[in-house]
């Protein structure tokens, strides 16, 4: 063994060095067969892969210029980060954006800004930006909800993100009077910490369904019985990273708490497919919002990506007809973030959200039914500019995700799909989840919901208004050429939006509806 041990020890460190890469080279050449580079060129192949695995990072560090990069470049995920961190999030020296490219924004500024007086509850509370709308009010629904916040927390599940993520997002909203949806999954303990909670229904039933995987009424009574932050329910029916595709939970991420909340079991893959099983056309759709409706209080809504219309048209004839219908109407954009999608999903069907948007608000306005809906827009729209586009349109809140994601500390990395986030977000690992701070990113998440209004309400009065709501598609310009060819966007999309009902900031404080933490504390 010394003796061994002493040849070993008396080999020179080059000597080694010359091994291994002689190791390495038989077993590119002689063992390996999937790689025909290494097969080819030994070793130097290598480095082609490994240079191939790191480029993404090498592009968002040294790279890719501040406004190059998808789904969010530099400057927008820099934005959100020092909002979220209450840091300098200005701009020195003026933009860096070409503002005459195809498609920029502009929104039309007034000559004197909407001026607000010492007692207005915004002089109170600079963020104070509730929904115009409340949900659930024209169909008399037993609790009505008017969202406290027009930016909320879209639909991400316990188990596409990880437990202290959820935590955190939910503890945020409950510091900014948001609310949080709880995604496909089901709702969890970590759902359950202070925040108002939009339940979601996806076609696997996750935590209402039966045994036989079909939905549980009964199931879902009780949830919202012994959950009354449970303040709307969202039966989705496609998202736009994927309509149409269903989903697999893969058996090797059940744990025995996943199984638990979504009542499924453990050791076999869980598919949630294309279609519901409650319902398949859009007279049982409507019925199976009502009856849920009716049977737990809430206001109920419908999430979806838009492509084709008729089956909407035939929706509207039905609420125009029956008096009947969802209280809310998420529309999701084809940019749409998700767990994971396949790339010809993600990149190809469904439209993008202004034009989908556009598309199905006509529909709605033209058989008058837009003041019985509030509609809710999510698309990368979590961004102050953006979002008085949307409201132009006729959003009257917005539900954001990957933004969300990112004031918690989400890097963009792009690799949900694979359980090793590394900012422990999009994870199951127990280790990887372990630098998440619960308090401090909750404090994150609701500084950045904070800031976005602060600085949405300023934009507000900038154009003389002092709400939102009351922003029209003449008010933003999108830019199609020059200045000659620059149109309105009711030229551009071909309607006007209606006005929203809206009489004053007091009368939304004061309103009984109102959600949020603070709403016994005005
Ligand atoms: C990690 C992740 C998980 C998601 N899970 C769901 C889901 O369970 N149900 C759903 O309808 N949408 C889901 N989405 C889509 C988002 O709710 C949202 O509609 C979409 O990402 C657009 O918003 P954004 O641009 O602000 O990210 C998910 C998105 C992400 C990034």
């Amino acid at each position: 063994m010394t003796v061994i041990l002493d040849f070993l020890s008396s080999i020179s460190w080059w000597a080694w060095v010359l091994i291994i890469l002689i190791i390495v080279a038989i077993r590119d050449i002689f063992i390996q067969r999937s790689h025909t580079i290494s097969h080819n060129f030994p070793i130097v192949g290598h480095f082609r892969y490994w240079l191939e695995s790191i480029g993404p990072e090498l592009r968002q560090y040294l790279v890719a210029n501040n406004r190059e990069e998808l789904p969010f470049n530099r400057i927008e995920r820099g934005w959100i980060y020092a909002s979220a961190k209450k840091e300098n999030n200005y701009e020195g020296f003026g933009t860096d954006r070409d503002i005459y490219a195809h498609q920029h924004i502009f929104i039309n500024n007034a000559m004197f800004p909407f001026k607000i007086n010492e007692k207005h509850p915004n002089a109170l509370d600079k963020s104070f930006l509730p929904c115009a709308k409340v949900m659930g009010e024209f169909n008399k629904r037993k609790k009505p909800y008017r969202p406290a916040s027009i930016i909320n927390v879209s639909a991400m599940s316990f188990g596409s993100l990880s437990a202290k993520a959820i935590e955190s997002l939910n503890k945020g909203v409950a510091l900014a009077d948001a609310y949080h949806n709880t995604g496909e999954g089901g709702l969890s303990p970590y759902h359950s910490n202070g925040g108002d909670v939009v339940f979601h229904i996806g076609t696997g039933y996750f935590g209402v369904r039966a045994d036989d995987g079909s939905f549980s009424l009964e199931k879902l009574k009780t949830l919202v019985e012994k959950n009354p932050f449970i303040r709307a329910i969202e039966v989705k029916l496609s998202q736009g990273a994927k309509p149409g595709k269903g989903g697999v939970l893969p058996a090797s991420k059940i744990t025995k708490e996943i199984s638990e909340i979504r009542h499924v079991p453990m050791g076999q893959d869980v598919l949630s497919p294309p279609n519901h099983s409650a319902f398949s056309n859009v007279k049982e759709m409507v019925d199976f919002i009502e009856l849920i409706a009716e049977e737990t209080g809430l206001p109920v809504g419908i999430k979806a990506a838009i492509g084709k219309l008729n089956q909407w048209k035939e929706l509207a004839d039905l609420m125009k007809k029956t008096g009947k219908g969802p209280d809310f109407i998420t529309v999701d954009g084809g940019e749409g973030g998700t767990g994971a999608a396949p790339p010809s999903f993600a990149d190809h069907v469904s439209l993008p959200w202004v034009y989908g948007f556009g598309d199905l608000y006509k529909v709605f306005k033209e058989k008058g039914l837009t003041e019985r809906i509030v509609f809710i827009g999510s698309g990368k729209l979590g961004f102050p500019g953006k979002a008085a586009m949307a409201f132009a349109m006729g959003a009257d809140c917005i539900n954001v995700a990957r933004e969300a994601m990112m004031s918690i500390g989400c890097i963009q990395a792009q690799v949900c799909h694979t359980n090793r986030c590394p900012a422990g977000v999009a994870t199951q690992s127990k280790w990887l989840q372990k630098g998440i701070d619960v308090p401090l990113k909750s404090e994150r998440l609701a500084q950045y919901f904070k800031t976005f209004k602060k600085e949405f309400i300023e934009i507000t009065h900038a154009a003389g208004y002092e709400h939102p709501c009351q922003f029209t598609m003449d008010d933003i310009e999108v830019n199609v050429d020059d200045h000659n060819l620059s149109k309105q966007l009711s030229g551009t999309y071909q309607y006007n939006k209606v006005a929203v009902p809206f009489t004053s900031m007091q009368d939304l404080k004061d309103c009984i509806h109102l959600g949020g933490i603070k709403k016994n504390n005005k």
